[in-house]
């Protein structure tokens, strides 16, 4: 069990939420103590409000809560924030459904990442899990919600191609998935030439991290993710300021190998397959450059154009093979673009599909799971902003418009037309603190994403 959770406690103080609607009629059934208390205090349930009600010696005798039938997740990620360290219980009848998002925000509202620090942090407080809360769901949820989170923070001396390729392994041996991995001038011989091309100026080589899990005769769902382990820009070198975060542009590769952990955990009845292309964009002899044309696994022919634009080269080479294999669903996820942030800002990830109903699929649970994204077009006219006088295609878009929506287009090159596919554009980062999504690396549609999947082939 993680550290968050318990599965009993004699000694647990209770938490009693409470809507603002409700607030009054809960109240005549208290003691006048309380009643004065709570009045005294101005507590009025309001969202992410909480007041400890003493017992008549002023130690606390329960955790009055606001709460909000439409936001269970974060508001508890803000009372477990809160409240002295200690062991807690919520005292509510919740359905299977709040109880559940419930304790998953207890977990990530407590979520430090300490491991360079000195000082480490306190213990976080327990709580006891909600009796029809579904543990599994919690427990995998927290679990892959925090893998991301270390991933994506991990500074990147330290999450280097070799490292992101261990941690990929370290999952797939958990759940007994098969994994192998083509590294350096193998990517050559096995005709991955765009990966090749992006990570072969880093001393730690590009890779291809290939996991397979489940039973051969389930339906087939693969994911893609970038798994760049610092962007400098290559050739194309990025400014300072915009260089700072590019640690996280490996953000999709862990967003893919958090989505791996939960259908892995919950069991979910799919043959699982999980491409991660690793490279490191750095500067050196041997860099690709602007204007070189490189023969794609597919076969197409691309001109560089700018090798700041280098995750979609690398997730061409690895959708090209995930299609080979004919998938029943394709996901990719990629810190892809800046234009997705300039359009969408930081918390809702575009992401793109032909295919009407999935797109509803994803809206909804994205609602659902208070995981929003949102569908952009796949607009074909603005395939002609890919066209190259010296190549079949060239990576980026002329006139540098449209730019989360041309590199969609871009990918959809490479994804042959039966597949049913979804990308999606993530930040994979928070910048500012808010209950339940501290500063830093985070998963950001991946609790949407497997909600669909879930939906679609789950038992
Ligand atoms: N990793 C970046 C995208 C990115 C930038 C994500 C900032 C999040 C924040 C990607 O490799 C990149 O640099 N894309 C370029 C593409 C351009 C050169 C066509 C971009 O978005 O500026
Ligand atoms: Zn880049
Ligand atoms: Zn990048």
């Amino acid at each position: 069990m993680s550290p968050f959770f318990t599965k009993s406690s004699k000694t647990a103080t209770e938490i009693i939420p409470v809507t603002s609607a409700e607030l009054d009629k809960w109240l005549k059934s208290q003691d006048e103590m309380t009643k004065n208390f709570v009045k005294a205090r101005d507590f009025k349930a309001s969202p992410n409000s909480f007041v400890s009600i003493p017992d008549s010696s002023g130690k606390t005798k329960f955790i009055l809560a606001g709460y909000s039938k439409d936001d269970v997740l974060y508001r508890f990620s803000k009372i477990a924030a809160g409240l002295p360290k200690g062991t807690y219980t919520i005292k509510s009848k919740m359905s299977e459904k709040d109880a559940t998002q419930a304790a998953i925000g207890w977990a990530l509202g407590q979520y430090r990442f300490d491991k360079y620090l000195a000082q480490k942090n306190d213990k976080p407080n327990k709580l006891v899990l909600p009796k029809n809360a579904n543990t599994t769901e919690v427990e995998s949820t927290v679990k892959a919600v925090t893998l991301v989170r270390d991933l994506v923070n991990t500074p990147s001396n330290d999450m280097t191609p070799s490292a992101l390729q261990a941690a990929a392994e370290e999952l797939a041996k958990e759940f007994n998935a098969k994994s192998k991995t083509i590294i350096g001038d193998d990517l050559l011989k096995k005709n991955f030439p765009l990966i090749h091309a992006v990570g072969r100026a880093y001393k730690d080589a590009p890779r291809l991290v290939d996991i397979t899990w489940g039973k051969a005769t389930d339906p087939k769902v693969t994911l893609v993710g970038k798994g760049v382990t610092f962007d400098t820009g290559g050739l194309n070198i990025k400014s300072g300021a915009s260089m700072g975060l590019m640690k996280k542009d490996m953000g999709g590769a862990a967003h893919v190998l958090g989505l791996a952990r939960l259908i892995m955990e919950n069991n979910l009845p799919v043959r699982l397959r999980v491409l991660v292309p690793i490279a490191e964009n750095s500067i050196s002899s041997n860099s690709f450059r602007p204007s070189d044309v490189i023969k794609s696994r597919k076969g197409t022919t691309v001109e560089i154009e700018n090798t700041d634009a280098e995750g979609r080269l690398i997730l061409a080479d690895a959708l090209t093979e995930a299609c080979s294999e004919k998938p029943d669903l394709l996901i990719d996820f990629a810190t892809l673009t800046g234009a997705a942030r300039v359009a969408m800002g930081p918390d809702v990830p575009p992401f793109f599909t032909d295919d009407k109903a999935l797109a509803k699929d994803f809206m909804e649970a994205g609602e659902k799971n208070q995981d929003p994204v949102w569908q952009l077009p796949l607009w074909k006219d603005y395939i002609s902003m890919l066209s190259s006088t010296v190549a079949d295609i060239c990576h980026t878009g002329a006139g540098g418009q449209a730019g989360s929506i041309t590199a969609a287009l871009f990918l959809q090159h490479f994804v042959d037309e039966d597949i049913k596919w979804a990308h999606f554009d993530t930040w994979a980062w928070r910048k500012s603190n808010r209950p339940g999504r501290p500063v830093g690396g985070d998963a950001i549609g991946m609790r949407t994403a497997y909600d669909v999947i879930k939906k679609r082939f789950g038992k």
